[in-house]
Parts: structure tokens; sequence; C-alpha cells
């Protein structure tokens, strides 16, 4: 899956997942714009990526605003004349529940990954769209955004709303043969270093031990190695007819996420639905098939 003359843009790719996902691309030939607000970072992935025959720079801005997502877009066609791949990876976590997160934790978290993504994509497509051949946007979910989870309401809002706009823009971008899907990851990286259960998996990990199975097929956990294969693929010629999915990958999981869906549907006699009318058909029909919230496992067996 040869990305040889392809433009690249991957957002906070410094470290963690980002810069997995921007030295696989590289390594496949594409040419990349790191991205990260931490200059130092950003420039040690230019190195590495360099230092193994690729071709990358950097350009250090914190994504959020139009600017910043222009200056990304101007860079990719000041440096290497063209645009063909956005990843939206840039993220903060700004964690805690919702009677103590302040408005400052609530933008924070909406203007890295919701603004971000919204501003990135919209100067990208711009482009992509006067160029005229195309082109792929991958955004960056999270299995929070599918289901919730505690003590996120950003980043569960911010996340929930990247896939919702991914379904828009893959309509909207369709007749301009540029594909936009959500990738949901799970890897060890800094963002999942802190999160209790997962925590002697990332010793693991950290020590080179490799992982149990559990850990690697029902988490879905592994390293960030392990999910850039997708965004390689997902930003290859292959992947032309793929758009509007949410694609979960993590250690050798892949899946595809359902879309929101009504899975019970009942239908009154031409009164509509009164309070006491719901109260009687709920129980019959809706009781049994209500929703879960959060992640579930399985057992480790
Ligand atoms: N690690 C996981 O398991 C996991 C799971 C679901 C989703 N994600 C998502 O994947 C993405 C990457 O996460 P990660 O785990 O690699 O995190 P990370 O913290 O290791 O890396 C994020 C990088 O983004 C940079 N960054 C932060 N704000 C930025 C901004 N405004 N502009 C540019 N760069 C910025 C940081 O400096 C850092 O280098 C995020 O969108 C995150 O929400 C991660």
């Amino acid at each position: 899956m040869d990305l040889t003359g392809k433009v690249a843009v991957v957002t906070g790719s410094g470290r963690g997942l980002g810069l997995a996902y921007a030295q696989e691309l590289a390594r496949r030939g594409a040419a990349v714009v790191v991205n990260d607000v931490d200059a130092d970072v950003a420039q040690a992935a230019v190195e590495s990526i360099s230092g193994s025959g690729g071709t990358a720079v950097a350009e250090v801005v914190p994504v959020g605003t139009s600017e910043a997502a222009q200056a990304l877009v101007d860079r990719a066609v000041g440096e290497f004349g063209r645009l063909d791949v956005l990843v939206n990876n840039a993220g903060i976590l700004r964690d805690t529940t919702l009677w103590k997160m302040t408005d400052e934790q609530f933008d924070a978290v909406i203007t890295t990954h919701l603004r971000g993504t919204f501003t990135c994509t919209r100067a990208a497509a711009i482009r992509m769209r006067e160029q005229g051949e195309g082109g792929r946007v991958i955004a960056i979910g999270s299995p929070t955004g599918q289901v919730g989870n505690f003590g996120q309401t950003n980043y569960a809002a911010a996340k929930a709303g990247i896939v919702g706009m991914v379904r828009t823009w893959a309509m909207e971008l369709a007749r301009a043969q540029i594909t936009v899907n959500a990738v949901v990851p799970v890897a060890a990286t800094a963002m999942t270093e802190t999160v209790p259960f997962l925590e002697p998996y990332v010793t693991a990990l950290k020590n080179g031990d490799p992982l149990p199975p559990y850990a690697r097929k029902q988490l879905g956990f592994g390293s960030a190695q392990d999910v850039a294969g997708l965004v390689a693929f997902l930003a290859s010629d292959e992947a032309a007819g793929i758009t509007g999915q949410a694609i979960g990958v993590g250690g050798d999981r892949l899946a595809l996420w359902t879309h929101p869906t009504e899975t019970v549907v009942e239908f009154a006699d031409g009164t509509g639905w009164s309070a006491e009318a719901i109260a009687e058909v709920w129980g019959q029909r809706f009781e049994g098939s209500k929703q879960t919230v959060g992640q579930q496992f399985e057992p480790e067996s």
C-alpha cells in the first residue's frame, strides 16, 4: 500500500498515536507535516522520520483556530505542493465529574478536539476540492464518544460530535471523492497511562513484555503502532470506496461500529403518544431493549 507522492498533515503527531500515524504514513512514502504544540517533540518526530529515510517537516501551532488550520494546509502546499490526507489527531484530556467540571475544562477539550477537527477539515476540504483529485480525511473518535465514560463530559461531547461531523462530511464531500472516516483507537500512550484497569498492561508494554490475549483481543489494547495500519489503509487508494464509517482498532482487535439506529419502533393509531400509552407499551416492547452505557467488556476467563 504505497503512499508515494501523497502529502499528509497529522495533527498532534509529536508523540503517542499521532507520532505512530506520521511515521507509518512516511514509511509508506507520504510526505508528512508533523504538528504539535510542543516544539521539541515535533522536531524529534521529524528527525525520527528523516532518520528512517522519510520526508517530514514540523509546523508547531495549537490546533483549534482557523488560523492554525490554515497554517497547516499552507505548510503542506508550500513545502510539498499539495494536500491529500488530513489526520485530525491532536487532543487533550481534562477529566472530572460533571459537578466539578469548570467552563475552562469544558472549553479546552471542545476547542482542541471538536473545533480543531472542524477548522482543520474545513481548510483541508477547501484545498482538496480545488485540487480536484479527491482526498482523505481521518478523524479520531473514542469509545467514550460512542458509549460514554465516567468523568469525561467534555471529551464524550467532543468525540461524539466528531463522529457526527464525519457522517455529515462523508455526504458533503462524496462528490469531490474525498472520503471521511473516524478511527476509534485504543492504545498505550500518555493519555491512557493513568486509566486504572489498563495499568498492568501499560507497565508490561513499557517493560517490553508481551500483552496477554485478553488485553490485545477483548480490551483491544496494544501499542500505538498497532493502530497505525488502519490510518495507512484509510489514506491509501485501496480505501477509495470507504467513507462515513467509524472503525475501532487496538491491539489485535479491528471492529466496525454501527451508527445510532432505531432498535425498537411502535406506532400509535393516529393519536400520538400520551404518557399513559407510553407507560403501557414500555414494559412489553422497550424495557428489554434498553441500551447499556459505558464500555462493556467480556470478563477474563
Ligand atoms: N490513547 C488512546 O487509547 C486513545 C483512545 C481513544 C482516542 N484517542 C485519541 O487519539 C488522539 C491521540 O491521543 P494519544 O493517546 O496519542 O495522546 P497523547 O497525549 O499521547 O498525544 C497527543 C499529542 O497531541 C498534542 N496536542 C495537544 N493539544 C494540541 C493542539 N491544540 N494542537 C496540536 N497538538 C496538540 C500533544 O502535545 C501530544 O503530543 C486524541 O485525539 C485522543 O483523544 C486515544
